[in-house]
């Protein structure tokens, strides 16, 4: 994310509902745990305080910044669980191996060529234990999304003057296989418009057997394919393609 405020309104929507199927797996799974564009730290500081050591990395500052800030007001054993780091998921060293990674809500996707995405699983190959698994959480090419529009979202924060508003403008490029949004953020006070602040994010379109090739081709032998955050089986209307695949 750009900025700083687009980065405290992407928190303040982001999803919460899929926390616990995230748990549920990577409880399974084991860690320690690497979250890949962890963003503002929600997955990564509900797996900690489920018992999981996580290594998070973004490589935004903004979004690190209020991941961070969130992470100080924990109690300390949840405190220690956790490392937020800034780093390129594409290749970064880090001195331990994890037993599993995370990549949830598209972080993924935000890798726009295919180079990329195949140095990211190389990245994730060598830091992953023999044996390690890999959660990819992607959002697929829909007929809906393939055409693109505007999705609006509104809510009341707390205080009950304020409300929040988010507009998404999508286009997708379907030779590129690219998405391009542009977010407005909103913020009335009593009705009245006192802060207005844009963000613009171009994410790939992987499509489900693409997906399961560059992780076939990265040495990830796939053992699980989910449509949705219930842990519903993936068809053609699912809305999430959540794949577990293990290190050959
Ligand atoms: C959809 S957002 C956040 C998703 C986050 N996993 C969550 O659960 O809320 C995707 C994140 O990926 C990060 N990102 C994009 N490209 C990256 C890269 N090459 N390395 C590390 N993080 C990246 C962005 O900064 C952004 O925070």
């Amino acid at each position: 994310m750009g900025n700083e405020k687009a980065a405290i309104y992407h928190d303040f929507f982001a999803e919460k509902e899929d926390l616990p199927f995230f748990r549920r797996l990577m409880l399974r799974l084991g860690g320690p745990v690497l979250d890949l564009g962890c963003g503002t730290g929600a997955i990564a500081i509900d797996l900690a305080g489920a018992g999981l050591d996580v290594v998070a990395i973004d490589n935004s500052s903004y979004m690190l910044e209020v991941a961070r800030s969130k992470w100080e007001k924990l109690v300390p054993s949840v405190k220690e669980r956790i490392e937020f780091v800034e780093e390129d998921m594409r290749d970064f060293p880090y001195p331990r191996q994890f037993a599993s990674a995370i990549a949830a809500r598209g972080s993924f996707a935000y890798l726009l060529s295919t180079a990329d995405q195949l140095d990211c699983l190389a990245n994730l190959r060598k830091l992953l234990a023999t044996g390690g698994k890999i959660l990819l959480d992607l959002f697929p090419p829909s007929l809906d999304l393939l055409r693109g529009g505007t999705d609006f979202e509104r809510s009341v924060a707390a205080d009950g003057e304020t409300t929040l508003v988010r507009i998404t403008y999508t286009r997708c490029d379907l030779n590129r296989q690219r998405c391009r949004s542009t977010i407005t953020y909103q913020q009335y006070k009593g009705g009245i418009l006192v802060e207005q602040v844009l963000a613009e994010s171009v994410t790939s379109l992987l499509f489900p057997r693409e997906t399961l090739l560059l992780l076939r081709q990265s040495g990830f032998t796939v053992e699980e394919v989910f449509g949705d955050t219930t842990g519903g089986s993936f068809n053609g209307d699912s809305r999430r393609l959540i794949v577990v695949a293990g290190k050959e």
